[in-house]
């Protein structure tokens, strides 16, 4: 008899062998299966999981080894003395940690700030090339003039923001040298030149309200002011602490920031020589002042109009081929080409992240009146909805005066 036939003649529940596998393979590929779904599903939640932790121990040995560099002459930076020397730059606490990024908060001279840089160490930055060929020594460095260095740096500005700038217009970088410690100067000058933001950050410094100053750097890592940053887990988006909790001063506060945020779109549609666009909106990148002024805290995916033409004319089979995060172009299928000319806007993707959820999914605060709140809703909704294109100046001005009744609104219900 055949083994696994019960008495009564008929296979048993295991009883043809390939059957019982097969039950059992496709048992063990369902709990596979379920684990990857899962595991799938929490790292969409949870991008971070896999990233390092971020911890005061790691975070003081980097400002550890990077103040040994200082100390070695291998780097340097204005804030160097403070952080490695003074103790006036003092490490406060760990931010972020995501792939090579690290974000940390400090104090200095009583002031909070923010420490950053792409990549953990500096050795993980390309050497500027230029040092190969000069001796060790200090005084020697000093063997290559300006004029040797500056075609260089307008190299790596191209590179990073894809603009072609005038030597004069450089002073925005504050490339403050000769100096002691030329060397490691230089070095750190080209860290912090192959970092996006740093470059980006630098030329904006003192043109624009909504962009943080660069204060100083050592070696590789920037500061910056350290301001509110927004997140999906404050019900506001951003943290409104010093706000009264009444409705009436969240209301105010929520039309204040969104001001704002009108405010810095067409800022960087308009005030610039090209128009700067902004990939990446989530709260996450923003932060806000006292004063409710909204500022782009993130801006590794701003791009100025070149180098956006430059991201989206890929090839393409159908419009989705078309989309860089936020940033979306239209696929010309007889060419097989993304268009290079942005098909959506800063303001399209500010209303659908951003003010849909002040005004539009969450029922919006009581404190400012139905028929007013009736059409904020309906604005945002017409200004998020794609292909509106054409009609963005007229929803950017109606968007701009409901906010701005509003806020009389709840200013006359004050007094
Ligand atoms: N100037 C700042 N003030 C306060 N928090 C900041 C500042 N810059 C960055 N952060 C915090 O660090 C996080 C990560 O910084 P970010 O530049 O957005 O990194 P990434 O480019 O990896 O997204 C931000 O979401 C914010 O919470
Ligand atoms: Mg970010």
């Amino acid at each position: 008899m055949a083994r696994g036939l019960n008495a009564r003649g008929r296979p048993g529940r295991c009883g043809l062998r390939g059957r019982c596998r097969l039950g059992a393979l496709l048992a063990c590929a369902a709990w596979t299966a379920g684990w990857v779904l899962a595991a799938a599903l929490l790292l969409r939640m949870h991008p971070g999981v896999l990233s390092e932790r971020c911890t005061d121990e790691k975070s003081r040995r980097i400002l550890a080894a990077l103040c040994r560099d200082y100390l070695g002459g291998a780097l340097g930076g204005d804030l160097c003395e403070d952080l490695c020397v003074a103790g006036r730059l003092r490490y406060q606490r760990c931010l972020y940690y995501e792939r090579g990024k690290k974000v940390l908060q400090a104090d200095w001279r009583g002031r909070p700030v923010v420490l950053k840089s792409k990549e953990e160490a500096f050795s993980s930055f390309p050497p500027l090339g230029l040092l190969d060929d000069q001796p060790e020594d200090e005084d020697s460095s000093r063997g290559f003039s300006e004029a040797e260095l500056l075609p260089l740096v307008v190299g790596e500005v191209k590179s990073a923001l894809g603009l072609e700038l005038a030597n004069g217009s450089l002073g925005h970088l504050g490339l403050g040298w000769p100096g002691p410690r030329l060397r490691g100067q230089l070095a750190s000058l080209w860290a912090l030149l192959q970092q996006e933001e740093f470059v980006l950050l630098s030329l904006l410094r003192g043109l624009s309200p909504h962009a943080p100053p660069v204060l100083g750097s050592c070696g590789h890592f920037y500061a910056v002011e350290h301001l509110a940053a927004g997140s999906p887990r404050h019900r506001a988006l951003f943290p409104l602490d010093g706000v009264s909790q009444g409705g009436r001063g969240q209301a105010r506060a929520v039309s204040g920031v969104a001001l704002s945020f009108l405010d810095m779109v067409s800022h960087f549609d308009h005030d610039f020589s090209h128009r700067l666009h902004l990939c990446d909106i989530k709260p996450e990148n923003f932060a806000i002042r006292n004063d409710f002024t909204v500022v782009a805290i993130d801006v590794d995916m701003a791009f100025f109009e070149p180098k956006m033409r430059e991201i989206l004319e890929q090839n393409c089979t159908r419009d989705e081929d078309c989309n860089f995060f936020d940033c979306f172009s239209k696929c010309d299928l007889q060419v097989h080409r993304c268009g290079a000319q942005r098909a959506n806007s800063n303001l399209q993707v500010v209303c659908d992240k951003i003010f849909r959820h002040w005004f539009s999914s969450a029922p919006s605060s009581p404190a400012i009146s139905l028929p007013l709140r009736l059409q904020l809703r309906e604005a945002v909704q017409e200004c998020a909805a794609p292909g509106t294109q054409a009609a963005a100046p007229r929803v950017f001005w109606k968007l701009r005066h409901l906010l701005q009744a509003a806020l009389r609104e709840l200013q006359e219900e004050d007094q």
